[in-house]
């Protein structure tokens, strides 16, 4: 593997692919910022890409703007079903809920599970794992983002991947999925190979976008493959967003965010807006862009 500096440490979050809303651009420059600072507290303080990413990840999931835990959006009976996933790039461990109510950090409870044999708990499985596991329980109404719904789906998960000056990478994912969506409907959010995957041989990745598609292309198995055969994470990332709309139709789009092994971060859109921060031990304060036009002027 590529010998890193000592206490290197890069971290990328992002705040879901989405249609543009000027009147909530400044909620996500703020939100993902302030995931990078939760994030990068982590990782200053010598903690692990997995603390960091799950720190990155709670923090935009108390957050309103985005669509996971506080901002969720109800499902066709008016319920909040959300999911998140997790992986530890040194064991390749999983731990992701599907489908799960009433608890205010799905990543929180995604983190619970990663010890375990299992990889992925759903609906009231996953509910009686939280409670077991003492994670609190809050009323639906604590979940239900405070906004109109959407007559176009809107997929704005939210996700992180970072890099700790161990050489360890994780990524993960958190989404309270789409309005109006079926009962016990689940995305690619967390199942690993599709929203997400990380591999301290490799890299880690994490997509937001329709998820049905992300998940029949198996997108984050892709960009995975692409980096293995040594390809820069952008290409890759941008390359396999490209299936999107000749698989699932036009309206089939995402974003996706990456960290190699050696460092590099990489992210590439294809939907109107992709909000995403990032930060390295070389920079002095993060960026945060909602396009990646920002980004190159
Ligand atoms: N990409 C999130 C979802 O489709 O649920």
């Amino acid at each position: 593997m590529t010998q890193l500096k000592e206490g290197a440490w890069a971290l990328i979050v992002h705040g879901g692919a989405k249609p543009d809303d000027p009147a909530e651009h400044e909620a996500n420059r703020d939100g993902i910022l302030e995931a990078i600072a939760a994030g990068r507290a982590v990782l200053e303080g010598g903690g692990d890409a997995v603390d960091a990413v799950v720190a990155s990840i709670a923090t935009m999931e108390a957050l309103p703007v985005f669509n996971a835990g506080r901002g969720s959006a109800p499902n066709e009976a008016g319920g909040i079903e959300m999911c998140s996933g997790l992986m530890d790039g040194r064991n390749l461990a999983v731990g992701a809920v599907g489908a799960i109510r009433c608890v205010a950090h799905p990543v929180e409870v995604a983190r619970s599970l990663l010890p375990e044999k299992e990889v992925l708990l759903v609906a009231d499985g996953a509910l009686e794992f939280a409670r077991a596991k003492g994670h609190e329980a809050v009323p639906e109404g604590f979940l239900k983002a405070d906004k109109p719904a959407r007559a176009e789906a809107v997929h704005d998960t939210v996700g992180a991947v970072a890099l700790d000056g161990g050489g360890n990478i994780a990524a993960g994912t958190s989404t309270g999925g789409l309005d109006g969506q079926k009962v016990g409907r689940i995305g690619d959010s967390p199942m690993p190979g599709l929203g997400y995957y990380a591999d301290n041989h490799i890299g880690g990745v994490a997509f937001s976008g329709d998820g049905e598609t992300i998940a029949r292309l198996a997108l984050a198995s892709r960009v995975m493959a692409r980096l293995e055969d040594g390809e820069a994470p952008e290409p890759a990332i941008a390359q396999v967003l490209a299936r999107l709309p000749g698989t699932g139709g036009a309206d089939a789009d995402g974003g996706g965010i990456c960290i190699t092994k050696d460092g590099t971060l990489g992210w590439a859109h294809n939907s109107p807006i992709f909000a995403v921060a990032y930060m390295t031990h070389e920079m002095d304060t993060p960026k945060a862009f909602l396009r990646k036009d920002e980004e190159q002027k």
